[in-house]
């Protein structure tokens, strides 16, 4: 009726506020900090949220003042400092490219990163490419984009998802330099955002680094259930669908209460469309799922090396562990020994593959801690 998506449960990207669950107090938070300039960090687990929430509150502003620029760069793909300024070029032009003159503005100011402008082959959207070689021409060019941010006379907002990936680049001084760029810019308030809570703390809570304390930090929580529940009810009620309590807990079990998790399982029995979802439903999603999803997660036990996946799937069948080195945990699974859990928990950690959340050790990607627990629980 208001919006041509068919289905509302959306796995993918933001689709506007009647498919967004809540988030109320934390979208007043940003609008709090950024409203007295106070720069801020946000924080969760992969997949819980953050982009979403970036997007929803970047739609708020935009909608309550059509004259808001907000430039939201995704660094995720970059790999560099140059790329990363490409990123945040190509952020500023999309929102400003139908102002008069801005592109001979802009290019004029990076003149001497030779500016190019392309077009996203997927997209079809305009996107810049410079060229810097020197730390001081990345200086310059975030300078130059900082300062015709800064000389848009309306209220702005700069957004960096996934800014954890400047730790990564083999530039080692970029945090420095974006650092004092950023300074020396009050004016303009920024929110970064990412998934690696020990970088970002790193980043910004250890003395001498610098970014320390230069922000707030925002940790992303999971949705309440009583809200995800009269989220999912409404939408299953529009479509003249019902689901019942029992369903819906057991959905938020199964999926964590971890927000992609839960979209997409019901998104998926949404597509089923049974005018009663009930138990023998969601047994048989859950199972569909886990068949999906299948030759990926035969792909990780043909990868990973035996030991590691012996404890995942021990992580698995226990449904999450607080000590993995325990004596007990050990012998249960025949794990060999402490030192050996310490190595491979490592390797898995720095490979994405499990992850500290709610004071256990859990395998991070929900659907196939499902898959393992289900196959191979039996030891
Ligand atoms: N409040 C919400 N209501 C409904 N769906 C949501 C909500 N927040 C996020 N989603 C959906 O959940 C999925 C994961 O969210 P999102 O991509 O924002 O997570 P993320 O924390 O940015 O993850 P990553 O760290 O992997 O980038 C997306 O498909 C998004 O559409
Ligand atoms: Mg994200």
């Amino acid at each position: 009726m208001k919006n041509v998506i068919t289905n509302p449960f959306v796995t993918g990207g933001y689709a506007g506020p009647d498919y967004f669950c809540n988030r109320t107090d934390e979208t007043k938070r940003l609008a709090s900090a950024v409203s007295s300039r106070r720069n801020i960090t946000l924080i969760s687990l992969r997949r819980m949220g953050k982009t979403g929430l970036l997007k929803h509150f970047k739609q708020q502003i935009e909608h309550k003042r059509k004259s808001s620029v907000v430039v939201y760069a995704d660094l995720l793909p970059t790999m560099n400092c140059n790329e990363m300024l490409n990123s945040v070029s190509t952020a500023l032009f999309r929102v400003r490219q139908k102002e008069r003159n801005f592109m001979e503005k802009m290019f004029g100011l990076m003149a001497s990163l030779r500016p190019r402008l392309t077009v996203d082959p997927l997209t079809g959207e305009p996107a810049v490419e410079l060229k810097v070689e020197t730390a001081s021409e990345i200086k310059a060019g975030l300078d130059n984009i900082l300062r015709l941010i800064s000389e848009i006379r309306q209220d702005i907002l700069f957004m960096f998802d996934e800014f954890q990936q400047i730790a990564k680049y083999p530039e080692k001084n970029t945090e420095a330099i974006l650092r004092s760029v950023i300074q020396a810019y009050p004016v303009i308030p920024f929110i970064f955002s990412g998934s690696s809570k020990h970088m970002l703390e790193k980043m910004f809570m250890s003395a001498g680094s610098p970014f320390y304390q230069s922000t707030e930090l925002m940790y992303l929580d999971r949705i309440s259930e009583k809200d995800y529940s009269e989220f999912i009810k409404n939408h299953f009620h529009n479509a003249g669908l019902d689901i019942d309590d029992d369903s819906l807990h057991r959905i938020f079990r199964w999926t964590r209460l971890h927000t992609y998790y839960v979209q997409y399982v019901c998104s998926i029995l949404y597509e089923q469309g049974s005018l009663h979802t009930g138990e023998a439903e969601v047994n048989r999603i859950f199972h569909r799922i886990m068949t999906d999803f299948e030759p990926q997660y035969i792909n990780y036990r043909n990868l990973i090396p035996a030991h590691q996946f012996r404890l995942l799937k021990a992580i698995a069948a226990e449904d999450g562990v607080d000590q993995p080195t325990a004596g007990d945990f050990i012998s249960r699974h025949g794990l060999t020994s402490p030192s050996s859990v310490s190595a491979s928990l490592k390797s898995l950690l720095e490979k994405e593959m499990v992850v500290r959340d709610q004071e256990m050790w859990q395998v991070y990607d929900v659907f196939f801690s499902r898959w393992l627990q289900y196959h191979y629980s039996e030891g």
